[in-house]
């Protein structure tokens, strides 16, 4: 009797033991179990074996990527490129930053394609103007983008001062900061470190990341649209983990931004040139068409017709141009109104230091730009209450200071 009782106690214990030691494996991430070749085990296996304890999450993260499934190894993205400034670590030498050069190695035409759009030198040149860029760099982007590298840095960045333009203005507009290994931008703002995956960057909050708040207001636009709301109530259905090149509107019958501005749908061209499929600034205070318009609205239009009727696009067009029209007629308004009390000497020559400068700012920066890509993207409350109403609001305020001005002043001439 006793000896049966040790047998099954035995017994117990090593079949808890085989389902522990199994629980344990099964917990570990999926890199550690299927290492291939001896250069993933040298490369991915020595830093995996330190850094799932050490920063477990970058192992988690990497093991869900594609690159964890098609053996790109860790080292294959931290080993120096040329011109990276080096660093030895645990007997590898490693490069001390990673930058879109590393990734260029194998993803040229996504950097190239990068290059060219705003997101790149235009992007950091807005805030710092163009002094940390080589004299080719300015070339290149002047380009395609003449006037946007070749400009000062901007003022109201330089009123508000260093710490807030870098923690401000610069974590946005970084998209296109140059790297001290003469490549320029990040590609980790969308695609992230070590997930690199082509979801997250399909998620409009991932562009919301910059493209939000009262003088671009993208994402809280999207999230009001039609698209924005299917998206929400459908974003279980789609498959947004679909490879680049193999789109279709079956994995993605609702866009998001990158599928209007990025996206390779039903055989399209994917680009991450941004720039590509856009016909007007209408960031600028008085929006113009760009030298491209023709091809760039025909680009988008595209992408539209995948899904929606072509008289449905047109029409649409149609509208959102004549938002464009009414708005700059309205901007211009203001805009001369302190061009005149300038000239009549009632405003000091430098610009953020009077009231109504401020008011003409918010006139054109939030609500005129506001308006305008509320029409484009579908955002009714965004041409209305936020956009045109405010604009309305803000020209009666600038009269009435105009006014004041040239009632209190006028004695004194
Ligand atoms: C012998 C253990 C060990 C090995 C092998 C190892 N690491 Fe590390 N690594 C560490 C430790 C410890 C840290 C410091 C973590 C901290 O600061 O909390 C670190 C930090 C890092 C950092 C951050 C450096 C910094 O300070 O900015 C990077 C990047 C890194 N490792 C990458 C790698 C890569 C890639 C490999 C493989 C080629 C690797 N490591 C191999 C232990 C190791
Ligand atoms: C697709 C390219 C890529 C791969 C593959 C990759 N990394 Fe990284 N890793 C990066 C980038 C980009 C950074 C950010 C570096 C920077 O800001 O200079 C980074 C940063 C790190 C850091 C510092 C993170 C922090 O927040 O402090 C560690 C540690 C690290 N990687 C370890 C690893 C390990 C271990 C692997 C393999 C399991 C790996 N990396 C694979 C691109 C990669
Ligand atoms: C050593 C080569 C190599 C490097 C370096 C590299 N990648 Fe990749 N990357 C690949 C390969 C291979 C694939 C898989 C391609 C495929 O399946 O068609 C891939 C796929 C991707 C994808 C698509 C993922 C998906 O879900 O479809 C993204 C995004 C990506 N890489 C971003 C990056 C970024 C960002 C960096 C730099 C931080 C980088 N890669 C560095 C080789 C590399
Ligand atoms: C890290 C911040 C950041 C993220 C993330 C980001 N952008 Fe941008 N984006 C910018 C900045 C800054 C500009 C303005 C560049 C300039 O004109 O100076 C910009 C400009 C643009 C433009 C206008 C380009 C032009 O020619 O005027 C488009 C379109 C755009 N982004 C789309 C996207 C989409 C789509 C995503 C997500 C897939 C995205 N952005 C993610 C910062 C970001
Ligand atoms: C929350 C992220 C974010 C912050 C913070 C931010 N920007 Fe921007 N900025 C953007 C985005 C996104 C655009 C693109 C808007 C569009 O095309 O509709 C943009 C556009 C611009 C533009 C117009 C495009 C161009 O190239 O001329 C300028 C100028 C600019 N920003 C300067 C600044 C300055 C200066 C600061 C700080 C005082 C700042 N930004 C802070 C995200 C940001
Ligand atoms: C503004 C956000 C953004 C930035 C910055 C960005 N990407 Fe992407 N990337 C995307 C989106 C969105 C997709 C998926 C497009 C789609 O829906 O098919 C993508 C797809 C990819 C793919 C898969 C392409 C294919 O055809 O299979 C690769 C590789 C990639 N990106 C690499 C990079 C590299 C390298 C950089 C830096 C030079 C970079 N990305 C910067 C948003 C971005
Ligand atoms: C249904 C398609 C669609 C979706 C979804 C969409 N956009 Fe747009 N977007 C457009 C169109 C159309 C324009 C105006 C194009 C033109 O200039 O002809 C535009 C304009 C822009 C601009 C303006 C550039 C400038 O000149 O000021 C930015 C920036 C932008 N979109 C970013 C985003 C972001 C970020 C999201 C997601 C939060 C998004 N878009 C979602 C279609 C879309
Ligand atoms: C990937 C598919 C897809 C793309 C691309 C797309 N849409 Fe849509 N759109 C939809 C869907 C789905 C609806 C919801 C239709 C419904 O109500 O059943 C919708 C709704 C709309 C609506 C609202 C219709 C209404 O009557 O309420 C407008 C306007 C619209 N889209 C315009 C555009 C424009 C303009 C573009 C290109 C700049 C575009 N869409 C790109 C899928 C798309």
């Amino acid at each position: 009797m006793m000896n049966f009782k040790n047998v099954f106690i035995s017994i117990v214990i090593a079949t808890a033991l085989i389902v522990a030691a199994f629980l344990i494996h099964r917990a570990r991430p999926a890199v550690e179990l299927d290492q291939p070749g001896p250069e993933y085990v040298r490369a991915t296996g020595k830093c995996v074996e330190c850094h799932s304890q050490e920063t477990s999450a970058i192992i988690h993260q990497y093991s869900t990527s594609k690159h964890a499934k098609k053996n790109v190894t860790c080292f294959e993205c931290h080993r120096p490129q040329d011109g990276q400034e080096e660093i030895t670590h645990k007997g590898f030498t490693l490069a001390k930053n990673i930058t879109a050069l590393n990734c260029r190695q194998c993803h040229t035409t996504e950097y190239n394609q990068f290059l060219r759009s705003r997101h790149s030198a235009p992007a950091w040149a807005a805030v710092s103007g163009q002094k940390d860029f080589s004299a080719e760099q300015i070339a290149y982007a002047e380009k395609y983008h003449p006037g946007t590298v070749i400009r000062p840095a901007n003022k109201l960045a330089i009123i508000e001062g260093r710490g807030v333009m870098n923690k401000g203005c610069e974590a946005c507009h970084s998209i296109g900061k140059p790297n001290l290994d003469g490549s320029i931008g990040t590609c980790t703002a969308c695609h992230s470190r070590h997930s690199a995956s082509v979801a997250l960057a399909r998620q409009p909050e991932t562009c919301g990341q910059c493209h939000m708040g009262p003088d671009h207001s993208q994402l809280e636009i999207f999230n009001e649209s039609k698209h924005g709301v299917l998206y929400l109530s459908q974003k279980a259905h789609l498959n947004l983990n679909a490879p680049a090149k193999e789109l279709t509107t079956r994995d993605m019958p609702v866009p998001t931004c990158a599928t209007c501005h990025m996206s390779g749908l039903e055989g399209m061209n994917v680009t991450h040139d941004v720039t590509e499929r856009l016909s007007w600034w209408l960031f600028a205070p008085i929006s113009k068409k760009r030298p491209n318009y023709n091809l760039g609205q025909e680009a988008m239009k595209n992408t539209c017709l995948k899904c929606h009727a072509k008289s449905h696009v047109d029409k649409f067009y149609i509208e959102a141009e004549e938002v464009v029209h009414s708005t700059n007629e309205k901007v211009q308004l203001a805009l001369n109104l302190v061009a005149e009390l300038r000239n009549e000497g009632l405003l000091s020559p430098e610009p953020f230091d009077e009231p109504i400068e401020f008011i003409a700012f918010d006139l054109w920066h939030y609500y005129g730009r506001t308006a305008k890509h509320g029409a484009f993207m579908g955002g009714a409350d965004f041409v209305q209450w936020h956009g045109n109403y405010e604009l309305l609001l803000k020209t009666v305020e600038m009269k009435e200071i105009a006014k004041t001005l040239r009632n209190r002043d006028s004695p004194k001439r």
